[in-house]
């Protein structure tokens, strides 16, 4: 299970960023006091526009980014104090963390399988299991480099599951990936969600979160504006499909010109 309690996340911003964003302010709020809960057997959405703070929510949730304020336990372990704990219960994709273009898949399953400590023979099985899943035997002593886009995204979720974790966090696992690969990638959550395990992406495509998600929480401008199942929100949006109810929430709680 996952907590998050009024997680805001402000960023300093160097000169050269503000000079590229237009401001004079030296910060930027990311994440404004947003607080929701996830439960082991649901796949939790995160929707929101481009800059919403899905990923800087998914970040902290990871310990990779500590909280301004607020704070975030997973499986009741706190992300600041115990950061080892939190991650050996999770497995991260986010497009910013690139597998190492020199080394080979099965290398580098290997070399975080290590790390994580997963006995050699369990290791190997579950390479197997995982690589066949996703195509990418036949590929697996190739370098990353060489690799098409969806068998490097493959390889990467592959990598990211090495440890077997309760908990799976995929910052838009889809993106960049055609109809037939992002299918077996969300297929896959499908199954991770039937053995149990928590799952948390974060999309801005309307027919993957309508599909894919038992419950979505939805930011704009690092703030939550709306949470629960496809119905809550279609029912306090007046609306019967995710993109108009994303509209309409947009148009409430976007107040800025784009
Ligand atoms: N390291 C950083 N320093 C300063 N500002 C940042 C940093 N990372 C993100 N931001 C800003 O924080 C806001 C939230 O960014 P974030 O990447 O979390 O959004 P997102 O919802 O993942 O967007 P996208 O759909 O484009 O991936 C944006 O305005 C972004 O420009
Ligand atoms: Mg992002």
């Amino acid at each position: 299970m996952i907590e998050i309690n009024n997680l805001t996340k402000i960023y300093k911003l160097s000169s050269n960023q503000m000079k590229k964003l237009k401001t004079k302010n030296s910060t930027k709020v990311a994440v404004d006091k947003v607080s929701f809960s996830a439960e082991a057997g649901e796949i939790l959405g995160l929707l929101g526009p481009n800059g919403a703070g899905k990923t800087t929510t998914l970040r902290c949730i990871a310990t990779l980014l500590k909280p301004t304020e607020g704070s975030i336990t997973v499986q009741g372990h706190d992300t600041v104090s115990e950061p080892e704990a939190v991650r050996s219960s999770i497995g991260f994709l986010t497009n910013e963390i690139k597998l190492d273009p020199q080394f080979s898949a099965k290398y580098l399953f290997h070399f975080f399988g290590r790390l994580h400590k997963v006995p050699e023979d369990v290791l190997e099985e579950r390479r197997k299991e995982l690589f066949t899943y996703f195509g990418i035997d036949g590929f697996e002593d190739k370098k990353i480099e060489e690799l098409s886009t969806g068998m490097k995204q493959k390889a990467a979720i592959a990598v990211s599951l090495v440890h077997d974790p309760d908990i799976v966090i995929f910052d838009e696992p889809t993106s960049g990936l055609d109809i037939i690969t992002a299918r077996s990638v969300t297929d896959y959550l499908l199954e991770l969600k039937k053995k149990g395990k928590l799952v948390i992406i974060s999309t801005h495509i309307m027919s993957e979160a309508e599909k894919l998600c038992d419950r979505l929480v939805v930011i704009i401008d690092g703030k939550k504006t709306a949470e629960g199942t496809l119905e809550n929100i279609y029912e306090a949006t007046g609306t019967n499909n995710l993109e108009d109810a994303f509209f309409e929430l947009y148009k409430e709680n976007h107040k800025e010109e784009r």
